[in-house]
């Protein structure tokens, strides 16, 4: 179990929802029932170091403004941190932050490298990990599920999407880790953005042993094509090669850490999932509707406009709140309830539109070999001591969830 405070509605205009001490130690559910209700696009007031944004909490609205990259554009920033701090320097040349034609070209690139064929060999070997690390954690009887188990799959698979050398991939998760989801309550922009410039510093080397080298990795991939009609520099590969190992790594940990925690907290839930009532697909979709590991995703208005029939001014940030949105009760039956056969399941934890999750396949092959490595494998599982919240407005879920396990 986890012992968030819960936020009460009248708290609301005393709330900075930018804070990341906010997202880790409380819970907001209440919070964004009220405003889903009543106030579904909200004004974020500015504080002494920054501007004030837009919140939406509607899945209406979030779909809205998703789908509509020429109304919201995410060159200013896709994510609180950036958009707070006056822009992203990836602006039009990374993918997550490039919109219009030059968004459809590189993306076009990319998704041949993360079709479910091009991923078969990479969905195979995280199989092979799960399974390692889930009967290594089984032999000693228990583990730190999010370090132990959950760290050690993700970045593999982009390691290996990327040819990142085995030597190297305890630096590049240490680097992640400060970049994105803090672990630490007291650390601060300076230690992520140390870490980030660290990130690109070591792609720079690896793009650099890459070109030509008749490697099938999606460095060379990148380093192969042309957009537009002109090949991409070194800074689009670098640029790049960093995003996908920020977006899909801790994300994805995060969610599998969460699956952890949900099955430990819902017993009848691990039965369903355990004598088959729930199959893998279905618990796969839920635990990303539970989990939301990207609470929200930002973006900037190109003009004046509206969302859910609220002005909204040209230049203004709006951010869109994932978290809400897979709780609203317009569209899921009973969200408060973790329900592993859910179906119809329409979460927006990998976004939507034209910036949807390229990793989509990737995170839920996945999940999906977590859920069915802890069902097959592991008769019992206790939690043995606190979990541990990371700290951020952008990721959600847990840096530590120790574990008593039995194997089946
Ligand atoms: C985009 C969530 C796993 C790579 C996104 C977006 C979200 C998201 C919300 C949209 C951002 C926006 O609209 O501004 C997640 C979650 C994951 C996950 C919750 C795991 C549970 C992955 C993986 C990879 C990846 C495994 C790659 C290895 C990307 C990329 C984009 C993206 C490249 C940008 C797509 C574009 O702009 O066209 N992801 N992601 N993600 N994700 Fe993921």
């Amino acid at each position: 179990m986890t012992t968030r405070r819960a936020i009460a509605p009248e708290e609301l205009d005393t709330l900075n929802l930018a804070d990341p001490r906010l997202h880790a130690e409380s819970d907001l559910s209440a919070v964004w029932r009220h405003l889903r209700e009543h106030r579904p696009v909200h004004w974020n007031p500015p504080t002494d170091t920054a501007p004030g944004f837009w919140v939406v909490t509607r899945h209406a609205d979030v779909t809205s403004v998703y789908r509509s990259s020429a109304r919201f554009t995410s060159e200013g920033g896709n994510v609180l941190e950036t958009l707070l701090a006056g822009g992203d320097t990836g602006a039009g040349r990374m993918l997550a932050i490039t919109d219009g034609e030059r968004h459809t070209g590189l993306r076009r690139v990319l998704m041949s490298a993360f079709s479910p064929r091009a991923l078969e060999p990479i969905v195979e070997s995280v199989r092979r990990t799960v399974n390692r690390l889930l009967r290594d954690a089984l032999e000693k009887g228990r583990c730190d599920f999010a370090t132990d188990v959950a760290a050690g799959i993700p970045l593999g698979a982009i390691c290996d999407l990327l040819g990142v050398p085995d030597r190297d991939r305890a630096h590049v998760l240490s680097l992640t880790s400060s970049a994105l989801g803090s672990h630490e309550a007291d650390s601060t922009a300076v230690d992520a953005w140390i870490a980030k410039n660290e990130i690109l510093l070591y792609f720079a080397g690896l793009a650099r042993d890459r070109r030509d080298s008749g490697h099938s990795d999606v460095i060379a991939l990148l380093a192969g094509s042309e957009v537009g009609g002109l090949p991409l520099d070194d800074d689009e590969i670098i640029l790049n090669c960093y995003s996908l190992i920020l977006g899909g790594d801790e994300t994805a940990r995060l969610s599998m850490a969460g699956a952890a925690l949900a099955l430990l907290d819902h017993p009848d839930q691990w039965q369903a999932l355990k004598c088959g009532d729930a199959g893998i697909g279905t618990a796969v979709e839920e635990i990303l509707r539970w989990t939301t590991p990207a609470l929200h995703s930002g973006r900037t208005a190109t003009a004046d406009t509206e969302v859910g029939g609220r002005p909204v001014g040209a230049g203004e940030i709006v951010t869109v709140w994932n978290a809400s949105a897979n709780h609203d009760e317009q569209v899921f039956d009973t969200p408060a309830e973790l329900r592993l056969d859910r179906t119809p399941n329409k979460h927006v934890t990998f976004a939507y539109g034209p910036h949807f999750c390229l990793g989509a396949h990737l995170a839920r092959a996945e999940i999906g070999a977590v859920l069915a490595g802890l069902r097959d494998l592991v008769a019992q599982m206790e939690q043995t001591g606190p979990a541990k919240p990371v700290y951020s407005n952008f990721l959600s879920g847990l840096s530590a969830l120790p574990i008593a396990l039995k194997a089946a």
